[in-house]
């Protein structure tokens, strides 16, 4: 079983769906650790609760970014990180980072990415009427909401959704995909080949 690190900022729903699929069995993998970047992230809490390493790590501790970005390795290798599992992490990795776990870092993002980047992604797609929007796991490159697609699900604009009903529905189709995705990449073989990621038969 692979051995996989959450990053976190907030609330940490994903987080959950996460930990749910593991306690399920569902999920096969071990998760070592949960990282934040925010003291008050609730995801911390939730962490704690499921009985998960956590580690509340504060940049303003690093006179650089690299060496907050050092620490956090330090602590990946550690625990025999195998995949990080991004999930509402508000900071950018540099390439120094990226490289570090290349083809090793996933990021989930509630939009059709290369549409809506950004933190509000869902906002901005509800504004912009469009039809249908979505979910998208992939793996993080040097660009910002960027990189090979894992997986991806499709939300429609209902003609009666509001804000929050769109947001209602974007969540939980994260919650169902994020825990699959995971699943994908700690068990099957893949190459990435452009902006897809291909995955072997199992
Ligand atoms: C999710 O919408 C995710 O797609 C985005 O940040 C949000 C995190 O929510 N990257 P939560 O903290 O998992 O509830």
């Amino acid at each position: 079983m692979k051995n996989i690190a959450v990053f976190v900022s907030g609330n940490g729903t994903n987080l959950q769906a996460i930990i749910d699929s593991i306690k399920k069995g569902v999920l096969k993998v071990n998760l070592v650790l949960v990282i934040s970047d925010n003291k008050s992230a609730f995801a911390l809490e939730r962490a704690r609760k499921a009985q998960v390493k956590a580690l509340y790590i504060n940049p303003k501790d690093f006179s650089s970014k690299q060496d907050f970005e050092k620490d956090i390795l330090k602590n990946l290798e550690k625990e025999k990180v195998d995949l990080v599992v991004l999930a509402g992490f508000m900071r950018i990795l540099s390439p120094y980072f990226v490289a570090s776990y290349k083809n090793r870092i996933i990021n989930i993002h509630p939009a059709l990415l290369p549409a809506f980047k950004g933190a509000h992604a869902i906002k901005d797609a509800f504004e912009a009427k469009v039809r249908e929007t979505g979910v998208i796991v992939h793996f993080v490159d040097e660009e910002v909401d960027h990189g090979p697609i894992i997986a991806q699900g499709i939300v429609k604009i209902l003609k009666d959704d509001t804000l929050e009903s769109l947001e209602d529905r974007i969540h939980k189709l994260e919650h169902e995909l994020y825990p699959k995705a995971i699943e994908l990449v700690t068990t099957r073989q893949f190459e990435v080949k452009g902006d897809k990621a291909v995955f072997k038969r199992g």
